[in-house]
């Protein structure tokens, strides 16, 4: 339909609107768990090595894809395939994608949920004195209770849609100013005072320190999903904040900074968290519920402790809140692709992705045992198959698309490099990034 007009303002609130949409649970949440339950260093490196292969090289296709087009990623894909002389069936790419964020997103906003009942109970004081035993035992009492956990996952997606509804980049510019140095801040702070703690030195080790045998394909795909997953690379999700991109501005160091900062919160975040698991005892591979519990232990053990948790799950709502408004996107967009006004486009969304969403909501209590795929619950399974697979698999069809279909002239002009990093970027996609997202999906699958 029409061209967007909207633009981010600066260089700086682009590459801090890409940064909110890649921080988020997937930096401070799930790389966590993700790592423990694989094993530890070995996991991480892997996760980086993909990062700068095919998460870097395919984030820069993906912006441009949006920002060639300057249209809803549907559009833009139909558009640019037309202009390309390719089959208008890349359009549904751009669907693909908006499936995927459905997915995740019905999940996401759940867990982000999560964060805001820590909050409130970490501004009750609630986890001040509590032993680590009482902290786990509160967390299990609320996962079990699927009407604290409706409300709070209402209560998020609602201020996320009002966004979404409200236009993204005007709102979202002035909070991600605020947020980000003080997400960092607040981060240091904490893996400084976990290096002060008995736990920091195994935590550094456990990180660091590869154990190859510990290495699976699986492993390996797992790596894979989560180093797409944090970028927020695959799902035209940025290919839709892409649009709005200011033309003169350079896409590889913007996607350069992104990933550098993205990395960054995961490791910090990481450091804190296992130093905590090894200076409590606990189990690394403990599951979803690792930074739940480890963080409350690490800060009730501070002065001012129910201050910094509380600032810390500030932090962390707003970080998922900017990520999540990423998510919901590329559905609104598309949906205003076919004439719903931005409001209601956002109120579909909103009521679809919450029905979806009691259904991990319902996973740890009543439907935990209920495994229709691969002996997963509902939550496994769309915390698992559209990270770990449908981001990949869209990822390798946006680099196809920009390095195969796109004409190199388009291409260039979006990505805003002159002809030697052209080549240099093209030859990492076309020979790398695909060929490497190909044999990992297939020899994960298998
Ligand atoms: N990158 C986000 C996070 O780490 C999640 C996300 C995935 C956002 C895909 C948009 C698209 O929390």
């Amino acid at each position: 339909m029409n061209e967007t007009l909207e633009r981010w303002s600066t260089r700086r609130a682009f590459i801090l609107a890409v940064t909110g949409a890649a921080v988020g649970l997937g930096n401070i949440w799930r790389f966590p768990y993700i790592t423990g339950e694989n094993g530890g260093a070995a996991f991480l490196l892997l996760y980086v090595a993909f990062v700068l292969l095919l998460g870097l090289p395919v984030m820069m296709a993906e912006i441009m894809i949006g920002r060639a087009g300057r249209r809803s990623p549907v559009q833009s894909l139909g558009h640019l395939a037309a202009g390309a002389g390719a089959s208008r069936h890349w359009r549904w790419l751009g669907l693909f994608g908006a499936f995927t964020v459905f997915c995740i997103l019905s999940f996401y906003s759940v867990v982000s949920g999560w964060s805001i009942e820590f909050l409130i109970a970490s501004v009750n004081g609630d986890f001040v004195g509590a032993t680590p035993a009482e902290i786990g035992a509160g967390f299990e009492a609320f996962l079990a209770d699927p009407r604290r956990m409706t409300f709070n996952h209402t209560l998020f997606l609602a201020m996320t849609m009002l966004v979404v509804a409200a236009g993204v980049a005007k709102g979202l510019e002035r909070l991600n100013n605020l947020l980000m140095p003080m997400l960092y801040l607040l981060l240091v702070l904490l893996a400084g005072y976990a290096a002060t703690t008995e736990g920091f030195v195994p935590a550094l080790a456990w990180l660091f320190m590869p154990d190859v045998s510990a290495v699976t394909p699986l492993v390996v795909m797992h790596a894979m999903g989560h180093a797409f997953f944090t970028l927020a690379v695959g799902a035209c999700a940025l290919m839709a904040y892409g649009a709005y991109m200011p033309d003169h501005q350079s896409l590889p160091r913007a996607a350069g900074a992104v990933a550098v900062l993205d990395v960054t919160v995961a490791l910090l975040a990481g450091i804190a968290i296992f130093s905590v698991v090894f200076a409590q005892g606990m189990d690394p591979g403990e599951g979803p519920g690792l930074m739940f519990v480890t963080l409350p232990i690490a800060f009730a053990q501070l002065p001012w402790g129910a201050l910094w948790l509380s600032v810390f799950f500030l932090l962390l709502l707003l970080a998922t809140w900017t990520s999540s408004i990423n998510l919901a996107e590329p559905m609104v967009a598309t949906l205003q692709g076919i004439g719903l006004k931005r409001g209601h486009a956002a109120a579909v969304v909103g009521v679809a992705v919450w029905l979806v969403g009691l259904l991990t909501v319902l996973s740890f209590s009543s439907l935990a045992e209920w495994r229709p795929l691969f002996g997963m619950n509902a939550f496994e399974l769309v915390s698992t198959i559209p990270p770990e697979i449908f981001l990949p698999l869209g990822g390798l069809l946006i680099a196809i698309f920009a390095a195969w279909v796109m004409p190199e002239a388009a291409a260039r002009g979006a990505l805003g490099v002159g002809p030697g990093g052209f080549a240099l970027w093209r030859g990492l996609v076309r020979w790398v990034a695909i060929p490497l997202t190909l044999v990992v999906l297939v020899a994960g699958l298998v």
